[in-house]
């Protein structure tokens, strides 16, 4: 999921866990309904002059609920941890057979450009940002509202792909791939990437493969108790959703040598006054920096902008009442300078980011093997 292979390190749960904590699903803002839309016509004016197949809903949806879905408390974790009570799911399908294999013909079609394609010490190929360019099917699939809407019941929180740019982030390992194995060392030698918490609120990994053949691959997650608990992983089509900025989590190895295609998305609430966690120092060292700069920043200031109107609809109220509320301008005040200090924290100069750069966890963990 990121623990695919993207994210290790961050610290979430700062300063602002308190300012708004409560996980809320009403509609978001009529600013960034109405944005968010334009972005959708937008790509689906441009589908039109493009060749590939549509993503058609009903037919290359074949959602099939998780057999359960755990609950942050379940796994020993408070139910206000992070932005949802939902910790994660079962494997569920997902997609059709059909609509995973058009998502692979792209992934194969993108796959010789270089442009896309970033390795790290954590991954020894992965593909970033070819959707909706290379991937219009695959972009399609991610965006479409009956989609999200299955996310989003299972996450129990209305949640949107945190950007664009994040969407199928692809984690491929093949047959003769001598970095298999990733060699991104571990405490534990059944792992891919070490304990980490993910940079996004949400993830929802699909299973591009299959699995037949392959023993492991599960994720195990660490209780609010320190006990290990193993989430199995899903075949062709399925998928899982975990909260993984908020849970202690590791990937484990996958064996069997044959391919093993993930596409890992990741997701934000849609509701502008839920806190955002957000960190980005996993996924700058391997990301094209204006893509990822610029649609984190316009997701934010989008939400800044509805918490602004709101705010301002509040006080033209208090003015017309003659009245003040101090506690609301205080816990708006407090809420904008921190959302604004932490975006600031992760807009790091173009200088200051090497390309497939370890992050530190990962380096210390390499420390302590050869110690
Ligand atoms: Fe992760």
């Amino acid at each position: 999921m990121a623990t695919e292979g993207i994210s290790i390190g961050g610290t979430p749960e700062r300063f602002y866990s308190n300012t708004i904590n409560t996980p809320v699903v009403n509609p978001s803002s009529k600013e960034t309904q109405e944005s968010l839309k334009r972005s959708f016509q937008k790509y689906l004016a441009s589908e039109q002059s493009s060749s590939g197949p549509l993503f058609i809903p009903s037919k290359h949806l074949a959602y099939d609920e998780p057999k359960h879905i755990y609950t942050m408390e379940e796994i020993g974790y408070s139910a206000n941890n992070g932005v949802s009570p939902i910790a994660v799911s079962e494997p569920f399908r997902l997609f059709s057979e059909e609509a995973v294999d058009i998502m692979r013909e792209e992934v194969f079609n993108v796959e010789a450009g270089e442009e896309y394609t970033y390795a790290s010490n954590i991954a020894p190929k992965q593909l970033r940002g070819y959707a909706p360019r290379h991937g219009k099917f695959t972009f399609n699939a991610w965006k479409d509202p009956e989609t999200l809407a299955i996310i989003s019941k299972i996450a129990g929180i209305e949640l949107v792909p945190v950007i664009d740019y994040e969407i199928a982030h692809i984690n491929l390992s093949v047959p003769g791939d001598k970095k298999e194995l990733l060699d991104c060392p571990n405490d534990d030698d059944d792992a891919i990437v070490g304990w980490h918490r993910d940079s996004y609120p949400f993830v929802c990994v699909l299973m591009m493969s299959d699995t037949t053949n392959m023993v492991g691959g599960e994720t195990a997650l660490k209780t609010g108790t320190g006990e290990i608990r193993k989430v199995r992983g899903p075949s062709k089509g399925c998928a899982v959703v975990l909260q993984g900025r908020y849970i202690d989590h590791q990937a484990l190895k996958a064996f069997g040598g044959q391919e093993r295609i993930t596409a890992v998305t990741s997701f934000r609430p849609k509701n502008p006054h839920v806190r955002d966690d957000t960190v980005l120092n996993t996924v700058r060292p391997i990301s094209n920096l204006p893509d990822l700069y610029n649609q984190v920043m316009e997701y934010q200031l989008e939400n800044a902008e509805a918490r602004v109107r709101s705010m301002l609809k509040e006080v033209r109220d208090s003015m017309k009442a003659g009245t003040t509320d101090v506690k609301a301008i205080k816990n708006f005040l407090d809420f904008e300078i921190k959302a604004l200090q932490a975006v600031d924290a992760e807009i790091v100069e173009e200088s200051n980011v090497i390309k497939g750069h370890l992050p530190p966890s990962c380096e210390s963990a390499k420390r302590r093997k050869s110690e």
